[in-house]
């Protein structure tokens, strides 16, 4: 691989130790996938956030990091926490829980990292421009960013995003490159899709059919950037689909070669036996929104819908700190809380440990949390659309 003169004393320890291990990574990373060079990124978004992920040893590791000085050289965001940051003695968050998620978090303030967690960036002040470089690693916003952006990440690690950050630098290879942004495979949409479940569903059996491979969709009407994160997340889960185009509606899909894709349908039939098949519960203790996190819009819908009503079972929706103060200022938290939910900022139902806070059974509207809730988290799920769900947890 290429490397440019100051890229060199970077390598043989000229900027120090951590600069030298970390650019080792990505070094190596490159030459694993046949990178020619290295790229400057944009912006960079770092996973292995929360405690209940990175656990002692990862905390240690930043905590070792931030020590020797190092500061990030690009705008930099974090995935969710394993808590809200501010409320989580109000919400029962665990102490000694806590306290593990405060020193990580205190780890990456010190490194530059802008203490922003959450798996929306682009929604909270980390937005990339179509054809950007950027280094990113949670699974639905690496989706949105190459699929509804257009801009240009491969699904980072935890280690290898924070070397990006500090590198500002990433190797050049796998959606970098246009020739690796084209389709393998047509999914043909005949089922109506409505609610954002739908999308999820979709996601879902599309991810489990094409794995890591890019699918090009046809049939789907209509989706605002909601729905799309939605159907991301959902195939970044059950598969691990990084990269997709919509007809008519994501920015790349005019320009890629379309030609010898194999054909997937996805019709009425599917669509429900997706549902049956995510359903593993009856009744939610809890029902929890916002996968990925909410945006202001779908708060909005949240706070219209409990107008008035009376849960008899928690109701969180999960977004990013910025969404929740301006939820704040709409008036739309308070009649969330007057209805009994709560709005919770910087984690999710996946990296929290609802599991020890009593929760057995977990409603949810995704298709990436309801697939990923009874491996993390134990948790049988009830799979549906927001309507339902509240209705279940509506007195
Ligand atoms: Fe985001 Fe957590 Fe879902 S990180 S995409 S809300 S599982």
């Amino acid at each position: 691989m290429y490397l440019t003169k100051e890229e060199e004393k970077i390598l043989a320890g000229e900027e120090g130790e951590v600069s030298q291990r970390m650019f080792r990574l990505l070094v190596r990373l490159g030459e694993i996938y046949g990178a020619d060079k290295m790229i400057p990124v944009g912006s960079v978004q770092v996973a292995g956030v929360s405690y209940k992920s990175i656990a002692d040893p990862g905390t240690e590791f930043l905590e070792d990091i931030a020590k020797q000085g190092l500061k990030v050289k690009v705008l930099t965001f974090l995935n969710p926490a394993g808590m809200d940051l501010e409320n989580w003695g109000k919400l029962g968050f665990p102490k000694q829980f806590a306290k593990n998620q405060l020193r990580i978090m205190n780890a990456f303030k010190q490194m530059g990292i802008v203490v922003t967690a959450t798996c929306t960036p682009y929604l909270a002040g980390n937005l990339p421009r179509f054809r950007e470089h950027i280094a990113w690693s949670e699974s639905s916003a690496v989706s949105f960013a190459n699929s509804v952006i257009g801009a240009r990440t491969n699904r980072e690690g935890g280690p290898s995003a924070l070397a990006a950050a500090l590198l500002g630098r990433t190797p050049n290879y796998g959606f970098h490159l246009w020739e690796n942004r084209q389709p393998h495979y047509h999914i043909k949409v005949e089922a109506d899709l409505t609610f954002s479940s739908d999308f999820g569903a979709l996601g879902h059996y599309v991810g489990k059919m094409v794995k890591d491979k890019t699918p090009y969709f046809t049939g789907i009407k209509d989706a605002d950037t909601d729905q799309l994160k939605t159907l991301g997340a959902a195939m970044a889960a059950s598969g691990a689909v990084g990269l997709y185009h919509v007809n008519g509606l994501t920015p790349e899909a005019d320009l890629i070669k379309k030609e010898n894709l194999e054909t997937i349908t996805f019709g009425k039939k599917e669509l429900k036996e997706t549902y049956e098949k995510l359903n593993t519960g009856k009744q939610p203790d809890i029902v929890i929104l916002g996968c990925p996190h909410a945006s202001l819009r779908e708060i909005a819908a949240v706070a219209e819908k409990l107008k008035g009503k009376k849960l008899k079972k928690p109701l969180w929706v999960c977004t990013s700190r910025v969404m929740k103060e301006a939820a704040d200022r709409m008036g739309f938290t308070q009649i969330i809380e007057k209805a009994g939910g709560q709005i919770v900022a910087d984690t999710c139902m996946v990296v929290s440990p609802i599991e020890d806070m009593g929760y057995k059974t977990t409603g949810v509207n995704s298709g990436k949390a309801a697939n990923y809730l009874p491996g993390f988290c134990k948790q049988q799920v009830v799979f549906a659309d927001v309507d339902s769900l509240i209705e279940k947890v509506t007195a």
